[in-house]
């Protein structure tokens, strides 16, 4: 496995095997290593694995989130080596953001609510270093998680209305035992609070169960999920809940087409998202 920190250091493809980039801030957990192992079944063995790791500072609204990010890359490199992964890319920021940078992908429909209305500019941070990542590894695949739906649905608009000849895979959420979904944000969670944070998923889970029983009302759904994370032992604080429909993530009244439900709760500075598809 190759590990690279300059862009200058990504060669050419030389054959039409894919080429695959798994983008992540490394703090690599389970959650990581199932797209990493997409990312491999998709490359086969001529196919190129590349894991990108970089906290990028452009997406974070919060100078303390930023800071406190954590930062575990001798055991990721050792996790993607395990994986399997050809590359591993490490640049430093000045490695991908010249000191006067101007340009940067501004998505203006799907980022309006959600984490983009909580977390104003980290939708742009993402797209243009997604963008830059795309064009530095020159990737044929682009591998994301769903629990970031609004993400990926935002790179999958960004590949679509640029041209981008990328392809882009998302992968399924990996939970805890518990219904936790993973997240790096986990590990700064106290014992109680990790103990209490299932709660989210079985808030999605029964404004899921109540749809399907034939209840369709966006505010009646909502309410019962907003319920069972308001009875947080932990004081668990609702970012937001909402649901919208999953292809144009706008609000909506009443179920009649595939719909999203997503939430972001904090558990003090400790912000977890999550989301549940309903049909
Ligand atoms: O999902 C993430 O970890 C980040 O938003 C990404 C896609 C690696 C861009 O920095």
């Amino acid at each position: 496995m190759k590990v690279i920190s300059q862009p200058i250091d990504f060669c050419k493809k030389t054959t039409t095997a894919p080429r695959i980039i798994v983008p992540t801030m490394g703090a690599l957990h389970k959650g990581h290593l199932e797209l990493i192992h997409r990312a491999r079944a998709l490359a086969g063995k001529k196919g190129e694995v590349i894991v990108t790791i970089f906290v990028n500072p452009t997406q974070f609204n919060n100078p303390s989130d930023l800071e406190k990010y954590p930062r575990t890359l001798e055991k990721d490199l050792e996790l993607c080596r395990e994986q399997g992964a050809d590359v591993v890319f490490t640049p430093a920021p000045d490695a991908i953001y010249y000191s006067d940078h101007s340009v940067n992908i501004i998505e203006g429909s799907l980022s309006n609510r959600l984490c983009g209305a909580t977390r104003p500019g980290h939708f742009e941070g993402v797209c243009t270093v997604v963008l830059k990542l795309f064009n530095i590894t020159r990737a044929d695949i682009g591998v994301f998680g769903k629990k970031d739906f609004q993400q990926l649905a935002i790179i999958r608009r960004m590949v679509r209305d640029l041209n981008l000849a990328v392809q882009i895979e998302g992968v399924e959420t990996v939970r805890e035992p518990s219904g936790l979904a993973l997240s790096s944000r986990n590990t700064r969670l106290t014992k109680a609070q990790h103990a209490d944070a299932p709660r989210i998923r079985r808030a999605l889970l029964a404004a899921r169960k109540l749809c399907s029983n034939g209840e369709l009302t966006v505010e009646k759904l909502i309410s019962s999920a907003r319920e069972i994370i308001d009875r947080s032992d932990e004081s668990a604080q609702i970012d937001y809940l909402e649901l919208l429909d999953s292809e144009t993530l706008q609000p909506i009244t009443k179920i009649s087409r595939p719909a999203l439900l997503a939430t972001a709760v904090f558990y003090g500075n400790v912000r977890l998202i999550d989301n549940i598809e309903l049909n």
